[in-house]
């Protein structure tokens, strides 16, 4: 029975399939539900290829094997040969009246965990290894693979070339957050220096090494070569924060370019998000009208918001009066030189202006080395972009590209030279002025899913106490 070519439920349903009409086809995949009587049994199966279900219609009586039919229950996995025929009930155009039906995988009805619908995503995050199977993470993992081919479709046409940086990283001059150590040695016993340190240059590198926080280091040597380049890759942060906007493993988009400066900077990363907002709004209509319907009526609203404005642009001290003038009590009260928090940033995207903003000149004090100074010698050029229900879901900045103030940073900040002489090396030689930022993947995720946590929209999320899957 497996001579017939399979076809994907997408072709059959999205596609225009009226020339397969009143012939033979192929389908497998998933039994999401089955219902019917004696004489004939309805079956709705999934192959994940489109959130749509493929009606297959079975003449019970006509059917000799009721054992094999018995099998079919929810979570099964079949292959159904059948004659493609226009459906005569309601929301289908076509259904396949089944001539043979092959199990390959059965699923107990008793202990199955997806037997029933409308689990709560707490308890689906417990079975992360199912939870593919259903509706809502079929369209999350579709939307987060055409957000993937998006962003290296921008950059292709865009001129960047896609740099693989490290995961495994010697240097922690970034100093985005605590990190992960990749080590060899013996935990129970590790050899020891003469004054009883752990002895490192025993270590499989010779040195002491961690996950990477950002590729940005490392995609500044390649913009300084190749002008503009990205990066698209996971990144790790062992900070022990537990909300729904961090994980622990997140993937991060770093473009970073040569001859730009902070408002050129500005433009790209606008650009850059309209057009996967815009992207995921043509390309993956269904998924995000299922996501719409079921957790979120104003998603779509809040995307075209995003294609349909100009992002506002101020300073980060400009904000600050904002936010002090509002009147409004946060949780953390405002003050210059303070970190903004994400009520403070979605008050200024939601409440002040309706629209995304981008947070420019932030004080040095509380931003990384590598940014470059501000005339009043209390700023940086910084820019965070601000998106609605998120908060920050950029980072980027104009870079220091003067070997003396950039030295001078590093010392200030008390960052080991030895660490970072090759990312100091690129100021002596043919320094050029240059900017990049980061996209947080799954920030963006979230925004255009609609989804409210982030360990949603990963397939397999790592936080605090949790690896499982
Ligand atoms: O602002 P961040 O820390 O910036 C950097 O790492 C720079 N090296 C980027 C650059 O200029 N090339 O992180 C960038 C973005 C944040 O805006 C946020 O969207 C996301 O990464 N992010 C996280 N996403 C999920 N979980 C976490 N723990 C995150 N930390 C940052
Ligand atoms: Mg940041």
């Amino acid at each position: 029975m497996d001579q017939l070519k399979r076809h994907r439920v997408y072709d059959l349903l999205k596609n225009d399939s009226t020339h397969l009409i009143g012939g033979m086809v192929n389908v497998k995949g998933w039994v999401r539900t089955r219902r019917g009587n004696k004489k004939v049994a309805f079956i709705a199966l999934n192959d994940g290829s489109i959130i749509h279900n493929i009606q297959v219609v079975v003449d019970v009586q006509a059917f000799q094997d009721d054992e094999l039919l018995r099998k079919v229950t929810t979570g099964a996995c079949i292959s159904v040969n059948g004659k493609l025929v226009e459906s005569q009930g309601k929301g289908q155009a076509v259904e396949i009246q089944a001539e043979a039906i092959k199990v390959y995988g059965t699923a107990d009805p008793l202990t199955y965990p997806l037997q029933k619908k409308g689990h709560s995503l707490e308890f689906l995050r417990e079975i992360a290894h199912l939870r593919p199977r259903t509706n809502t993470f079929g369209a999350i993992f579709r939307i987060r693979h055409a957000l993937s081919f998006a962003i290296h479709q921008f950059f292709n046409d865009h001129g960047f070339y896609y740099l693989h940086t490290p995961i495994i990283t010697g240097s922690d001059a970034e100093g985005a957050g605590a990190m992960f150590r990749v080590t060899t040695l013996d935990l129970k016993k590790p050899p020891l220096t003469e004054k009883g340190e752990i002895d490192f240059s025993k270590d499989f590198f010779g040195k002491e090494t961690n996950l990477t926080v950002s590729g940005q280091l490392e995609g500044e040597l390649g913009a300084l070569a190749l002008s503009n380049i990205y990066t698209f890759g996971p990144t790790f942060r062992a900070e022990n924060s537990n909300t729904s906007r961090h994980l622990s493993e997140f993937w991060m988009i770093e473009p970073e370019m040569a001859f730009y400066d902070i408002h050129d900077n500005m433009d790209l990363a606008e650009a850059f998000l309209k057009h996967l907002v815009a992207y995921i709004v043509e390309h993956c209509e269904d998924d995000l009208a299922f996501l719409q319907k079921m957790y979120d009526n104003e998603l779509m609203e809040r995307l075209r918001m995003v294609l349909d404005n100009e992002f506002v642009r101020l300073t980060y001290t400009r904000a600050v009066d904002i936010l002090i003038q509002s009147g409004q009590s946060f949780e953390f009260p405002v003050e210059w030189g303070m970190d903004l928090q994400s009520e403070h940033e979605r008050y200024l995207v939601e409440q002040s202006f309706g629209k995304p903003v981008i947070l420019t000149d932030y004080p040095k004090g509380i931003k990384a080395f590598y940014m470059k100074m501000n005339d009043d010698g209390r700023t940086v050029r910084a820019m965070d972009v601000l998106f609605p229900g998120i908060g920050e879901i950029i980072g980027g900045s104009q870079r220091e590209e003067d070997y003396e103030r950039l030295q001078s940073r590093i010392r200030e900040m008390g960052i080991p030279e030895e660490d970072v002489w090759w990312y100091l090396e690129t100021r002596k030689f043919g320094t050029a002025p240059h900017s990049g930022f980061g996209l947080g993947f799954e920030r963006l995720m979230l925004f255009v899913t609609g989804m409210g946590n982030i360990r949603d929209v990963i397939p397999f999320p790592r936080a605090p106490q949790n690896a499982e899957f």
